[in-house]
């Protein structure tokens, strides 16, 4: 049976993350195999965590130590920061979290520095005021950001920057969307009560529910049969605007893993066809997985939509869904590794292949067709910049507005991550002159 140290494991997790540039998505699935069932959380707490805050941990180990931990002894640098986090930011008593802390060792196979972890975390319970205090003047280390991500939200967001940065080192809830076909949102959530699962409505998103703790999604009412779904409140709002009607050919253009193909099926069953197109395609099979779950069909294209001649049947789409390759920056709270992992320069190359895919989808759209733009990020050059951009270039593209503040001079509905507890997303909706 599995039974390895979580805390050695959480620092293999972690220096995979951080210094080899792995997802988290990728390695923390691999290394809950190797952990008793009863620890996967743990784990899964623990590398979520000390991503959330590694630069003001990292600064505390750095004062606590002569030299820093490097070369093959790098993964113990993480079990310190490990230990650190579970002092500062859990309610496991210091005493056992250094104690397991340094149990973690054995998992890194280096017995002889057993020594050094424990006098490291020991020394940091006696002087963590002093440490911080003395991390509490500085920008990166309160905020846990990598600086040009600081810089561009005081830029995009002059008041509420420092919001957005808080929200997005908060926990995330755990939200459900309703399959419309199955229940009402209200059916479901007096089902969840049965289980005793308690749940919210969402204020905004009709068929959301948010949990008030996470939960196996074993434990759900019919799961497996698709009666639920596990997505944030702001992802369930793209099929609400874009709206799509009996009989209408749809083209879900980034459409992996799936969610948004599923909930389109799910609220209007009588859409003729629906194309979704990735280019990814181990995350185009994700896509078929979460169909074949729900019991729902549509035709699936591995391909590039910034170049629709490679596969484009040259029938024009009623409605195109273009839920565009982004920074991600609305959801760091969920993919904490996302700081760390992107780059400054990352973020023009993704604003140059939204345009390429939004210009080249632009084309697939009928005339009076409507296309709705998505992201999960909160930077302005992935969106408001963008979509502005695209209208004052494209004659036979008008602004359809979800709110009163949703103007061809700033066009598009930002939500920030926390707003209502939903993700950070952006949506702004095109209409294609007749
Ligand atoms: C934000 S995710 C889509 C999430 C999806 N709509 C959902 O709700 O589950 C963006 C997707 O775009 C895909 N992608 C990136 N570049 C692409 C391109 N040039 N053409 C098509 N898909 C692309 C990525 O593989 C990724 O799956």
């Amino acid at each position: 049976m599995a039974n390895q140290n979580v805390r050695g494991t959480a620092a293999i997790v972690l220096n995979k993350v951080v210094e080899q540039g792995e997802s988290l998505n990728t390695a923390l699935p691999a290394a809950q195999q190797l952990v008793a069932p009863k620890d996967k959380a743990l784990l899964q707490e623990l590398c979520y965590g000390v991503l959330r805050w590694l630069p003001r941990l990292d600064f505390f180990a750095k004062q606590l130590m002569d030299k820093p931990l490097t070369g093959k002894k790098r993964p113990l640098h993480f079990l310190v920061l490990v230990g650190i986090y579970q002092i500062l930011y859990t309610r496991i008593p210091a005493h056992a979290a250094v104690a397991d802390t340094v149990n973690g060792i054995k998992t890194l196979k280096a017995p002889g520095l057993k020594g050094l972890v424990n006098a490291v975390l020991r020394n940091f319970q006696r002087q963590q005021d002093e440490l911080i205090a003395a991390a509490s003047d500085k920008p990166s280390l309160v905020f846990c950001h990598p600086n040009w991500l600081i810089k561009r939200l005081q830029h995009d967001y002059p008041a509420q920057y420092e919001a957005i940065l808080a929200a997005a080192n908060e926990r995330s809830p755990m939200w459900l969307r309703v399959n419309q076909q199955r229940h009402s949102t209200a059916e479901y959530q007096a089902l969840l009560a049965e289980q005793d699962i308690v749940s919210d409505v969402s204020a905004i998103s009709p068929h959301a529910l948010m949990l008030e703790k996470p939960t196996d999604v074993s434990k759900l009412p019919s799961f497996m049969q698709g009666d639920a779904s596990v997505q944030d409140a702001a992802a369930q709002m793209a099929a609400s605007l874009l709206a799509p009607q009996a009989n209408e050919r749809i083209l879900d253009a980034c459409a992996a893993p799936g969610g948004k193909t599923a909930h389109l099926l799910e609220i209007q069953p009588g859409i003729s066809h629906l194309t979704a197109v990735d280019f990814d395609a181990k995350r185009l099979e994700r896509v078929q997985q979460n169909l074949d779950r729900i019991g729902l069909h549509a035709e699936l294209i591995h391909g590039d939509a910034s170049q629709p001649n490679d596969w484009w049947d040259q029938q024009l789409f009623d409605r195109i869904l273009l839920d565009a390759p982004c920074s991600a920056t609305g959801v760091i709270r969920r993919h904490p590794d996302i700081k760390w992992l992107r780059r400054d320069s990352d973020i023009i190359e993704l604003s140059k292949l939204q345009q390429a895919i939004l210009q080249a989808n632009w084309q697939l759209l009928k005339p009076g067709g409507t296309l709705l733009y998505a992201t999960c990020s909160v930077l302005a050059i992935e969106n408001v910049e963008q979509i502005r951009a695209f209208l004052a270039a494209t004659p036979d593209a008008s602004l359809v507005p979800i709110n009163s503040e949703d103007t061809p001079e700033h066009p598009g509905w930002q939500i920030l991550p926390g707003q209502d507890n939903m993700d950070g997303f952006y949506y702004a909706r095109l209409r294609k002159s007749l």
